[in-house]
């Protein structure tokens, strides 16, 4: 596709793209909504730099996208509970999001895609990874495209709500879980292990280590070797991109094909981002 209002630079051969030529704190008209969600489509992930955001100018870049989540478990920012303070102060051990993931798989209606904000970086450190599910699918034998075909998988966000193991990551990490969202009843769903992009038609895989614990209708020991198989074909490095944040930048990446991955390489510094989370459809 060609574009007339934005220029977009891909960053790497399977998936991003950096966008140039728009300013996200005006209220983009819809010839540039169009080509950023057409860039969104072909690159999966896209990012912008220089950016001058409020809260509140980030939430209305976001509703034009959709209406906005707000996370089951974690603690929002004061005022705005449709932003998710993604925070690593110098003393904390842990961040979010440091294994692959695709946000909120486990509700029934999963995020369409995130949009975070860089207000501070490390000197060095602390970039994030994506993988392109649709290369991961198509790059799949033909018999074990076949076998996923039909099977689905149960998501959870047990991971999250654990109350030992929500409490234990609370002590390291300043993005802290609310003490209400720990219990014991997980929010479980099952979506299909392969599924369509609604806008797209194309078919990705949809499982990730975080939040996906067994096949539908089998154990989790049962579905140990093949989900492990499935995790690591998802991000082999010929379907990634890593991306270097400045501060002001924004990524914006579609949760419904790609996975992402937030390195915590960085001791001892600061990293400062927001993120509001567009929501999505029913996996079909
Ligand atoms: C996330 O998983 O949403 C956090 C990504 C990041 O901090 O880079």
């Amino acid at each position: 596709m060609t574009y007339e209002h934005i220029e977009v630079k891909p960053i790497a051969g399977a998936l991003g793209a950096e966008i140039e030529g728009v300013d996200l704190s005006e209220d983009i008209g819809n010839a540039v909504f169009s080509e950023i969600q057409q860039a969104l489509h072909e690159n999966l992930v896209i990012f912008f730099r220089d950016q001058d955001l409020t809260p509140d100018e980030h939430k209305d870049f976001g509703r034009r996208f959709g209406t906005l989540n707000i996370h089951p478990q974690y603690v929002p920012l004061d005022g705005h509970p449709e932003i998710l303070p993604v925070l690593k102060e110098p003393e904390d051990t842990l961040n979010i999001g440091a294994s692959w993931h695709t946000d909120v798989s486990f509700l029934e209606q999963p995020s369409m895609g995130s949009i975070l904000y860089a207000h501070e970086v490390p000197r060095a450190g602390g970039d994030t990874m994506f993988a392109n599910q649709y290369l991961a699918y198509e790059s799949l034998s033909e018999g074990m495209r076949e076998m996923l075909a039909d099977m689905t998988a149960v998501h959870s966000d047990r991971v999250l709500s654990n109350p030992s193991s929500a409490a234990n990551r609370n002590e390291g990490r300043s993005t802290l879980i609310r003490e209400e969202a720990m219990t014991d009843e997980e929010i479980v769903n099952e979506h299909p292990i392969v599924r369509t992009h609604v806008e797209t038609g194309r078919k990705c895989l949809y499982v990730n280590r975080a939040f996906t614990t067994r096949f539908s209708g089998m154990t989790e020991e049962e579905s140990k070797p093949l989900l492990e198989f499935l995790y690591a074909h998802a991000a082999r490095p010929e379907f990634t991109c890593r991306f270097r944040w400045e501060k002001h930048s924004v990524a914006f990446w579609d949760n419904r094909c790609t996975q992402h991955y937030a390195l915590n390489d960085y001791p001892g510094q600061r990293r400062a981002m927001h993120r509001v989370t567009v929501n999505g459809e029913r996996p079909v």
